[in-house]
């Protein structure tokens, strides 16, 4: 037995269920170059089709494409095929001065995937996702240059990330999506109970997990001691019980861990094959929510 493929929007492609997560071969403690490749190949030889990057990942503003231009190294090495592979960047953050910066005005975000295009070294991007809203710039103008990238044939896919049910809702209006980018593990279970997932799941819009394992709290997992627990007894490590009890939680949803170790991107695709028994999903899911007060306080 194993997870589903998950869809890539209402006519999309069908994609392994999980993906990589490439912003911190290119952040702060990141791996030397070739470490970081091998973790690109091999996740891709452990069937992961989807590899998500953003223009932003980089040390500053001085390395803007930075994890862009890895991703499309990478994949010049690896020796698959290039066409059972999603590029799935972001546009629309900037870093002036080392700030985090958000800029989903028109002209901003055109140049931005004209960069990006040039980083990733292809003529159209597969999946162009806002990396947040704006909150200076309607959401509408924002999508709508990304809808004028499409139309041009620069983009293929549009998706959006960090954003509100209202927000999803009121672009699915207007634009063809077929994917949302937002927060969602263990610590942050509000990203699976906010009405997004099941959005998703009802305009078959993929659900892409970012942070899947905690982000930067990824560390406690293997720390847990119901996770300890069930690993003994089912022989699969901590994390990989998470990503499993994500994938359960919907078909729609696709995590997409990182992993600076090619060794954790391997055990993170094996999760596939992993399809966790109901009375044990019952079990995390108390255990998770009973987190939430001390995490989230
Ligand atoms: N849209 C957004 O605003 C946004 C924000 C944050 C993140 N993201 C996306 O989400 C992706 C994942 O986020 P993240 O990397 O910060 O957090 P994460 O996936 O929740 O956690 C990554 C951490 O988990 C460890 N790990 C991964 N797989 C493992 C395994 N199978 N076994 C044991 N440890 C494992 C990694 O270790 P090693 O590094 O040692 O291998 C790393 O320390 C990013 O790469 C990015 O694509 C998007």
């Amino acid at each position: 037995m194993r997870h589903a493929n998950r869809k890539l929007g209402p006519s999309g492609p069908d994609l392994f269920p999980l993906g990589l997560g490439c912003m911190n071969l290119s952040f702060e403690g990141r791996p030397e170059e070739g470490q970081a490749i091998r973790v690109i190949c091999e996740a891709l030889d452990a069937g992961m089709q989807l590899l998500d990057t953003a223009d932003v990942y980089g040390l500053g503003e001085h390395e803007f494409g930075h994890n862009e231009a890895l991703v499309a190294k990478a994949l010049k090495e690896w020796g698959g095929s290039r066409e059972s592979v999603v590029l799935a960047t972001k546009g629309g953050v900037r870093r002036p001065g080392g700030d985090w910066v958000h800029d989903g005005s028109p002209a901003y975000l055109k140049s931005a995937c004209e960069a990006s295009l040039r980083a990733l070294g292809v003529d159209r991007i597969d999946l162009y996702q806002l990396h947040a809203p704006d909150e200076q710039v309607p959401l509408s103008e924002s999508l709508g240059a990304l809808d004028e990238l499409r139309r041009e044939g620069k983009i293929r896919w549009m998706g959006l990330s960090n954003v509100s049910l209202a927000q999803i809702e009121q672009s699915l209006d207007s634009f063809d999506l077929v994917s949302v980018q937002n927060q969602a593990s263990p610590y942050y279970l509000s990203g699976l109970q906010d009405g997004i997932l099941a959005l998703c799941e009802q305009k078959g819009l993929a659900f892409l997990a970012h942070s899947p394992l905690g982000g930067w709290q990824a560390g406690r997992i293997a720390h847990e001691v119901l996770l300890q627990e069930l690993a003994a007894e089912s022989g699969h490590s901590p994390h990989q019980l998470v990503l499993a009890w994500l994938l359960s939680r919907s078909p729609a949803l696709m995590p997409i861990p990182g992993a600076s170790r090619a060794g954790n991107a391997i055990s993170s695709a094996a999760v596939a094959r992993i399809v966790l028994d109901k009375d044990v999903l019952l079990r995390m899911d108390d255990f998770f929510s009973s987190l939430q007060p001390q995490r989230d306080s």
